[in-house]
């Protein structure tokens, strides 16, 4: 459904506070321009979610949570649930590296949360990606597929449409060390051989796969202009209002080339 779209996705983590993300949206507003085939979407603290859902103009962007739990109500103190954010995001990030790394979320906890954003109507963007040491050991295939296989168990070919891959090599995130765009698409080529795999040829074909990891808005165009690319999850460049905006119009210009 979605693969004739690129989406470009800014992910703020821990920073700016209610007040600043909501002018900071009001900021980005102004810059970033609305195009046809660009999904652009916002994925802020989860404090400012509900402000920001008053603000937006969903036409322009549309919002993610960076982290829900799976279980939907009950006696979890300090979690917020997919349930809850129904209706107010679109999209939610699920395994990030961070959460994977700083939080110790295991592929359970991925699987547990893909399927609760499903249930609950929110598009989950599934973060994968080999650390350094497993790149240094040619097993970035391996991990690939561990990761796809722990966070997809539960995932009918139905249901597969919705989700978006991110392919985030964890040592190129926030690095500065962002991967070679050849590279790149020789993983996602993996990622989509792997679904393939487990899904068949058609509703493989139909999964969006994105590249994460120090984009700048100077290398941005070198993995949109490659066609198994299906957009970007940017983290430092997205609070950048004029680097976002740049991020957004190469991958409308990329989308005007194939049209
Ligand atoms: P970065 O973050 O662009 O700052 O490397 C990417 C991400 O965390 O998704």
């Amino acid at each position: 459904m979605a693969r004739d779209k690129k989406l470009i996705i800014g992910n703020w983590k821990m920073n700016l506070g209610v007040h600043e993300a909501s002018l900071y949206l009001h900021k980005l507003a102004e810059v970033v321009k609305v195009h046809r085939g660009v999904d652009v979407v916002i994925a802020p603290t989860v404090l400012a979610i509900q402000t920001l859902s008053l603000q937006v103009n969903y036409r322009q962007f549309k919002l993610a949570a960076q982290n829900f739990y799976w279980r939907d109500h009950g006696a979890f103190t300090g979690e917020v649930s997919a349930s809850q954010l129904r209706g107010i995001v679109q999209y939610g990030l699920v395994g990030h590296s961070e959460r994977r790394h700083v939080f110790q979320e295991t592929d359970k906890d991925t699987r547990a949360k893909v399927q609760a954003a499903i249930r609950n109507g929110i598009r989950p963007i599934l973060c994968i990606g080999e650390t350094a040491s497993e790149k240094a050991m040619n097993e970035t295939n391996d991990a690939l597929y561990d990761q796809l296989i722990g966070g997809l168990a539960n995932v009918t070919s139905e249901e597969l449409e919705s989700v978006v891959i991110a392919y985030e090599p964890v040592w190129a995130i926030g690095t500065g060390n962002n991967a070679v765009p050849l590279d790149v698409a020789k993983a996602v080529r993996t990622i989509r051989h792997h679904l393939r795999h487990l899904y068949g040829t058609k509703a493989a074909s139909a999964v969006q796969v994105i590249y994460g990891g120090s984009v700048t808005e100077h290398s941005a165009a070198d993995y949109l202009s490659l066609p198994d690319i299906d957009g970007l999850l940017i983290g430092g460049a997205s609070l950048d209002a004029r680097a976002f905006a740049a991020i957004v119009e190469k991958a409308h210009n990329q989308e005007k080339v194939k049209r």
